[in-house]
């Protein structure tokens, strides 16, 4: 899936990513952006605007346990399937997330990273990257399929 270059660079360029903002910022624009994804998260309390949306701390709380969880699928790249097994079947047997959402997920973490980088968000970064989250996103789904 990614060259060993391309790896070496996603690991190097995940050092700096500060996850516990990150996974909050990308889960509430996730919720803002595409807002039939708030339906899963009503017990969260508030998300009655965007601003209510991105300072929830339930929100933060669990987009950084997401990430966390991201960040231990980079260490597993040659096998995201085996690495993202039982949350695949928590998200389709549990919790019936529409595996779409993954994808959008995927691209918001994209553009939250392309946000807080600029021009450090190389194209090549980007064009890696987005193997990466689509690789997540398609393990996650392995269980539908
Ligand atoms: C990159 C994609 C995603 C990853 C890595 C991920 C990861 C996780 C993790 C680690 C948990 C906690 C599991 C546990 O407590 O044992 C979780 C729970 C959950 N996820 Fe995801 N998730 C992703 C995408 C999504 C999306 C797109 C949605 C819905 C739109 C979603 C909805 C949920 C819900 C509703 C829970 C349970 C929350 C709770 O009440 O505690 N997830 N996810």
């Amino acid at each position: 899936m990614l060259t060993a270059e391309e790896k070496a660079a996603v690991t190097a360029f995940w050092g700096k990513v500060k996850v516990d903002e990150v996974g909050g910022e990308a889960l509430g624009r996730l919720l803002v952006v595409y807002p039939w994804t708030q339906r899963f998260f009503e017990s969260f309390g508030d998300l009655s605007s965007a601003d209510a949306i991105l300072g929830n701390p339930k929100v933060k709380a669990h987009g950084k346990k997401v990430l966390d969880s991201f960040c231990e699928g980079l260490k597993q790249l040659d096998d995201l399937k085996g690495a993202f097994a039982s949350l695949s079947e928590l998200h389709c047997d549990k919790l019936h997330v529409d595996p779409e959402n993954f994808r959008l997920l995927g691209n918001v973490l994209v553009v939250v990273l392309a946000r807080r980088f600029g021009s450090e968000f190389s194209p090549e970064l980007q064009a890696s990257f987005q193997k990466v989250v689509t690789g997540v996103a398609n393990a996650l789904a392995h269980r539908y399929h």
